[in-house]
């Protein structure tokens, strides 16, 4: 059997009022792809991740995601693990790191159900695969910003969900940290198969795992395998700077400058 495609755009443009974020998006993502998302701020990524969560609807052209269309989707987004960009919870607002995991249940079953023992089960190996089993009581607000990242990592574990999309989860952390989640992530992809979307600036320690990378640019600049698309023609092109390309141990990474 052919792959499952999980993700069809067809000629997708999103707008918000008059503004056009994104336009003539076209993309077949198939059932465990894991693919990278770069491009210049205001591209249209968080866009794009919106969209296919059902958080945005798109101005013209079609979208399937999981074969399903139109209001259908939003009733999808219990399958699929999202770590927004900037996470909104207050810094001050008493809740601890179990609860901010926890939330990954509640994605997936709805709040209308109380957490049981297998729920907590689920929610403690995901903060343990994290690193943060010795945090589980601390206010998630005390945490530093590359600990708040592991737990909503943890979250999104929790809901054991069939796609991930991650808007740059390792973004503002330290390398430690932006390692242990790259890892982490990548670790999961190969072993459970999950269609995975990472938004990501850091394209050096991602392109080595990546099935496909997307250059976005308000539509669709390059996309295909990284050792394809880039170069350093193509990132000057989309991110307006010199870029040069060094080989390393059988991979190529790219150095502003
Ligand atoms: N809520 C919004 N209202 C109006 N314009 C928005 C909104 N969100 C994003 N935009 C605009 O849409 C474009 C794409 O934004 P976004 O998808 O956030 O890009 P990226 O994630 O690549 O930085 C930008 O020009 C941005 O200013
Ligand atoms: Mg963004």
């Amino acid at each position: 059997m052919d792959n499952q495609k999980i993700i069809e755009l067809s000629n997708i443009t999103v707008k918000y009022g008059e503004k056009v974020a994104i336009s003539n998006i076209n993309l077949d993502i198939e059932q465990g792809e894991f693919i990278g998302v770069i491009g210049p701020n205001g591209s249209g990524k968080t866009t794009l991740l919106k969209l296919i969560l059902g958080l945005l609807k798109p101005a013209s052209g079609r979208i399937k995601i999981f074969g399903k269309q139109g209001r259908l989707i939003g009733r999808l987004r219990s399958k699929i693990g999202y770590i927004p960009q900037n996470p909104e919870i207050d810094r001050y607002f008493p809740i601890k790191v179990i609860d901010v995991a926890m939330m990954g249940r509640y994605a997936k079953y709805g709040f209308f159900r109380n957490p049981g023992k297998e729920d907590k089960k689920i929610v403690i190996e995901s903060l343990e695969k994290v690193g943060m089993k010795d945090y589980i009581f601390t206010p998630f607000g005390q945490l530093s910003s590359g600990q708040q990242q592991r737990v909503s990592v943890a979250r999104v574990l929790a809901q054991q969900p069939e796609m991930f999309l991650l808007d740059e989860p390792t973004a503002n952390i330290d390398m430690g940290t932006q390692d242990v989640i790259i890892n982490l992530i990548t670790e999961i992809h190969k072993t459970q198969n999950i269609t995975t979307f990472y938004v990501a600036h850091e394209i050096n320690l991602l392109t080595q795992y990546l099935d496909r990378i997307i250059c976005l640019n308000q539509s669709i600049f390059k996309v295909g395998p990284p050792k394809e698309v880039l170069n350093e023609e193509v990132l000057r092109d989309l991110y307006k700077v010199n870029v040069t390309m060094f080989p390393h141990k059988g991979h190529y990474f790219f150095l502003v400058g």
